[in-house]
């Protein structure tokens, strides 16, 4: 422990000693629902807490769960952790945590409850658009400068949801079977970087039960590793409802309980709690341990302390902000299919645009659940498209199919119930409005009609599409991967009759497309924030050359994903991960399975050569000199051979040539995103540690890299090798 920890660790046992046990109890439980208990006494406040990933949430009552309805606390809408890994842009994801922290410190609070960053098992999870990837090299490599950019503002981020959270079906109560070497080779393995790597203070407890036992007291996750292993000295806060015992689940590492019913002084850590102490049911210690590590944030956040008085103040609505978010909204789309370059669009000449889609007009912000943002504005693509171009085009627009209106009146609220059961088929979640394939046949013949009919002689066809936050959703499940809406009807309409026209889908997750082939244009864009209209004007007509690439695999149907196949995914009781880790890419190469779109990949408005690729194993040897402290170093040469100015995420794939235990064929290891201009070329060097080479070994309970021949793959995507080479460790 250094001596500024030292002096640190001093001031908290002195605070603790003076606090009384009601006043450590008062500090360990919710106060509101989105603050702890404060002891005014001793000048401790609360700490303030808001949700989310896509921006700091708005006001709520403290003891109900209506807005408190000023108009304060509109905020910038930000591009949703499903965007900002698609840009696979470490400076983005840095950018987009100051961003973040920098809202969250404006609007006062000490901890802002993002970034989520568990794993998208299946393309089905109602919050995958709140998640990252399907790969935890993404999720690491993206997650950890988002985290360390929100806390350069003196708050405090919260990753969650620890761990193996990764179905909403029965969310409260779904027990999640993982062995070991899936669970530290894939679910655990983001958590551990944004531990260890961005010195993260907080982390949430999942919902669900791990091996029999709730999440939020579990001795395996929470004492053994993230405490024991990991040395993880922050807050432990439980999701909102997520504690069950008052024993058992002061005796595991949880810090602080949160829930969602105003009846704050029964909570399982308030005065159950208390009486538990008085009984000697619970020792007192492992109370001063929690209040400590509730202290230990507030003195790094310098809410209390001798730096309190240099505590930054934050901002929130800047123009830096709107900027920030309009440059994730632009790397993150990813173009999929530009046959005949019908991609970019000619501002010159087209004249006379027609604009189709439900999703061309909705603005995303305010839905999804706890992700849901007050924001001060969203700009949905029609009107992006029409600030963009000005009053010399004709932007005709037709909705193309009916979606109903929203269900949720002003009385209700879905998270005063979101702890109850029975949510956890979509169809009986009481706040969304779905729809069945036909049930709207005859709204939609006339909405068919007036689509084709402005379709008919635009010079330009764009169709916006996909889901929405009746589908991306907290609490359900999609049950199927299809679109929603009769979609793929009218699609296969207008692909009839303009084959050229552009589709375009918002979505956070992989969705069906049984009418691909005759698509010429496709670009998928997940929930992308405030100025995703903007950004996506910009795209269509080739401003910004598209430079996004997938975080997760799109299958061509459910069916050929792995845990559609073993029948593991949205069961009530309990779940297995029989696939343990061979899902997403690494079961589609293992067995051959074609997808429809490849883990990685992304197109561009121009073409890139790779070449050159040198691998150094030993730092000692020619990589000496670049101060590269890891023990691999990938170096190539891009160019750029088109003819404008783009960027590409080169992507550094790894297999161990003969593994004793079975690995994927190759698993990406790194990745560096760059800019060139047209006919420029630059040297590319990708660092690899060995110990990320390894698998975890059971038997050992550790990551073991064996001695050996690996090949290095450098990819564009997971299925398109450009270079590889073997590298002997
Ligand atoms: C969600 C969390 C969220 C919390 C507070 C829960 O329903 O699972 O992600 O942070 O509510 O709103």
């Amino acid at each position: 422990m250094n001596e500024k920890s030292q002096v640190i660790e001093t001031k908290i046992d002195e605070i603790v000693s003076e606090l009384t046990l009601e006043e450590k109890v008062r500090m360990i439980h919710a106060d509101g629902f989105f603050k702890s208990g404060d002891v005014k006494r001793l000048g401790i406040p609360a700490v303030y807490t808001s949700d989310g990933p896509c921006g700091v949430r708005c006001e709520f009552n403290n003891d109900n769960w209506f807005p408190i309805g000023t108009d304060d606390d509109f905020v910038s809408y930000l591009p949703s952790n499903s965007a900002i890994a698609t840009t696979w842009n470490k400076e983005l994801a840095y950018e987009s945590g100051k961003t973040l922290g920098e809202e969250a410190r404006g609007r006062s609070k000490d901890m802002i409850l993002a970034p989520g960053i568990n794993i998208k098992r299946d393309p089905r999870c109602g919050r995958n658009f709140e998640y990252m990837s399907e790969d935890p090299c993404v999720i690491s490599e993206m997650a950890v400068p988002l985290v360390k950019g929100i806390q350069e503002n003196d708050v405090s981020a919260c990753v969650k949801h620890f761990a193996v959270n990764n179905q909403e079906t029965n969310r409260m109560g779904v027990d999640t079977l993982v062995d070991d070497r899936t669970l530290r080779e894939i679910y655990l393995k983001g958590f551990e970087a944004v531990v260890k790597k961005a010195g993260c203070l907080s982390v949430m407890g999942g919902y669900n039960k791990f091996r029999g036992e709730f999440c939020c007291e579990n001795k395996i996750l929470l004492n053994k590793i993230l405490r024991d292993e990991w040395q993880f000295d922050g807050i432990i806060v439980s999701d909102w409802g997520g504690v069950h015992s008052t024993v058992g689940t002061a005796e595991s590492e949880l810090d602080l309980e949160m829930s969602v019913t105003p009846d704050f002084d029964n909570y399982f850590f308030a005065n159950p709690l208390l009486e538990a102490v008085k009984k000697g049911e619970v020792k007192e210690e492992l109370i001063d341990k929690k209040v400590k590590n509730i202290l230990r944030v507030m003195m790094n956040i310098k809410m209390i302390g001798e730096e309190k008085d240099n505590r930054k103040p934050g901002a929130y609505n800047t123009p830096e902000h709107r900027t920030a978010a309009l440059k994730v909204a632009e790397e993150s789309i990813v173009l999929l299919k530009n046959e005949n370059n019908v991609l970019p669009l000619n501002k010159k000449e087209i004249k006379k645009i027609a604009v189709i889609g439900a999703n061309a007009d909705t603005r995303h912000s305010f839905g999804g659940g706890s992700a849901e943002i007050k924001a001060l504005y969203e700009i949905a693509p029609l009107i992006g498209l029409k600030m963009y171009l000005g009053g010399n085009t004709e932007v005709k627009y037709a909705k193309g199919y009916h979606v109903p209106g929203k269900a949720l009146n002003a009385t209700e609220s879905w998270q005063a119930s979101s702890t109850e059961t029975g949510n956890d088929d979509m169809l009986d979640y009481p706040y969304l409005k779905l729809t069945k394939p036909g049930q709207f046949a005859k709204e939609n013949e006339v909405l068919f009609a007036e689509a084709l009919e402005i379709a008919k002689d635009a010079d330009a066809v764009i169709f916006v599409g996909g889901l929405d936050h009746n589908y991306d959703i907290e609490g359900a499940d999609r049950r199927d991967m299809a679109l929603p809406y009769d979609q793929d009807l009218i699609i296969e309409k207008l692909l009839d009759l303009r084959p050229d026209t552009v589709i375009v889908l918002n979505a956070g997750s992989p969705v069906e497309m049984p009418w691909l082939n005759k698509a010429n244009t496709l670009v998928y864009n997940y929930y992308a924030g405030m100025e995703n209209g903007t950004a996506i004007a910009k795209v269509l007509f080739g401003d910004v050359n598209p430079s996004g690439k997938l975080s997760e695999s799109i299958p061509y149907r459910y069916e050929d994903t792995v845990t559609c196949k073993n029948q593991e995914f949205g069961r009530k009781e309990y779940v297995e991960y029989k696939e343990g880790i061979f899902y997403g890419y690494r079961y589609y190469e293992k067995e051959g399975v074609d997808v429809a779109f490849p883990f990685g990949y992304g197109k561009s408005y121009t073409t890139f050569e790779y070449s050159d690729l040198k691998v150094c194993n030993s730092c000692s040897g020619a990589c000496k000199d670049t101060g590269c402290d890891s023990n691999i170093e990938v170096t190539l040469t891009v160019k750029n051979t088109g003819d404008v100015e783009g960027k590409e995420v080169v992507q550094i794939y790894v297999g161990e040539n003969n593994p004793t235990v079975e690995r994927p064929v190759k698993e990406l290891k790194g990745f560096e995103k760059i800019s060139l201009k047209a006919g420029e070329s630059k040297e590319v060097k990708v660092q690899i540690s060995k110990e990320s080479l390894g698998f975890y070994d059971v038997d050992l309970n550790s990551f073991v890299t064996n001695n050996g021949d690996y090949t290095v793959y450098v990819c564009a995507s997971s299925n398109d090798v450009r270079l590889k080479t073997t590298v002997t460790v």
